[in-house]
């Protein structure tokens, strides 16, 4: 069998018998989320750490554990915390938490992150609608011998946000009066912040925000054929765009100050799904 499915087969069958249900929604929370599970009826959780090789988070505010539980009526599977590459871990992972939801039948993943804007519409608090990716030097998840067992060679990607998840997710921020740009999301690898020449590479590429999560996490399950959606949470204006330097705490600060909307925006929108 090949490895990285193998580590993913390992992980399901070590906590299978503590998944309450099948979850319909996987929901990865971003900085500023973190606490959303106080808001869902909450049946089970596992920590990261007690689920073995399994990759655990070495970033201050992102310790892990999966949190299953309704939102509304909808049984959900939340991420409260992510690995990202910038920890040093492999790039599959990165990625083998998202596999492992789909492996728990999760059929919709939605990510969430915070990022800074690039667009110069945008401000610190905005939200993205993420309509496309660009990945920026982050491996391709799916290098190395395919994973038939997880989808295709040449998986297409004309479409990786689905467009219904997409207009519902327009639909409910219009009825709670949320403000929801759209846009194109970037990621880097991180873990320096970009730099203003970076920013304008990024800018006249198409991006509209960027950031050092998710893209990887779509392209896994794309490959797995899971319907993603994902909103960004623009926690400050990137690089170079004011005299500021960039600093973590800001960028957790801001993502604080935004999570109630935030909150909402994602409930709403789960229960629509
Ligand atoms: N750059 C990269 N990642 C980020 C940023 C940023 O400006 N803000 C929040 N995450």
């Amino acid at each position: 069998m090949n490895q990285v499915y193998e580590k993913v087969v390992k992980c399901y069958e070590s906590i299978k018998d503590r998944i309450p249900f099948k979850p319909k929604v996987a929901l990865v929370l971003g900085s500023g989320l973190g606490n959303y599970a106080d808001t869902m009826d909450v049946k089970a959780e596992i920590d990261y750490s007690a689920i073995e090789q399994f990759p655990v988070s070495t970033v201050p505010g992102h310790a892990g554990k999966f949190i299953f539980g309704y939102v509304k009526d909808v049984p959900v599977v939340c991420m409260k915390g992510r690995v990202h590459y910038y920890e040093g871990y492999p790039i599959s992972d990165v990625v083998l938490p998202t596999r492992l939801m789909k492996m728990m039948g999760a059929e919709i993943l939605f990510l969430t992150n915070a990022s800074g804007g690039i667009n110069p519409s945008y401000g610190a608090g905005s939200f993205m609608l993420i309509r496309d990716h660009i990945s920026c030097f982050a491996p391709n998840p799916l290098i190395g011998e395919n994973i038939e067992e997880f989808g295709c060679r040449f998986p297409d990607m004309s479409t990786v946000y689905d467009r219904e998840l997409q207009s519902v997710i327009r639909k409910t921020a219009k009825e709670c009066d949320i403000p929801l740009a759209e846009g194109i999301y970037a990621q880097l690898t991180g873990p320096s912040f970009e730099s203003p020449a970076e920013i304008k590479m990024l800018r006249i590429l198409g991006a509209d925000a960027v950031g050092m999560s998710t893209v990887v996490e779509a392209i896994a399950a794309n490959h797995m054929g899971m319907k993603i959606c994902g909103i960004s949470c623009v926690a400050n204006l990137a690089a170079g765009m004011t005299d500021q330097p960039l600093t973590h705490e800001e960028v957790q600060e801001a993502s604080n100050k935004a999570a109630p909307l935030f909150r909402q925006l994602v409930t709403e929108s789960i229960a629509s799904f």
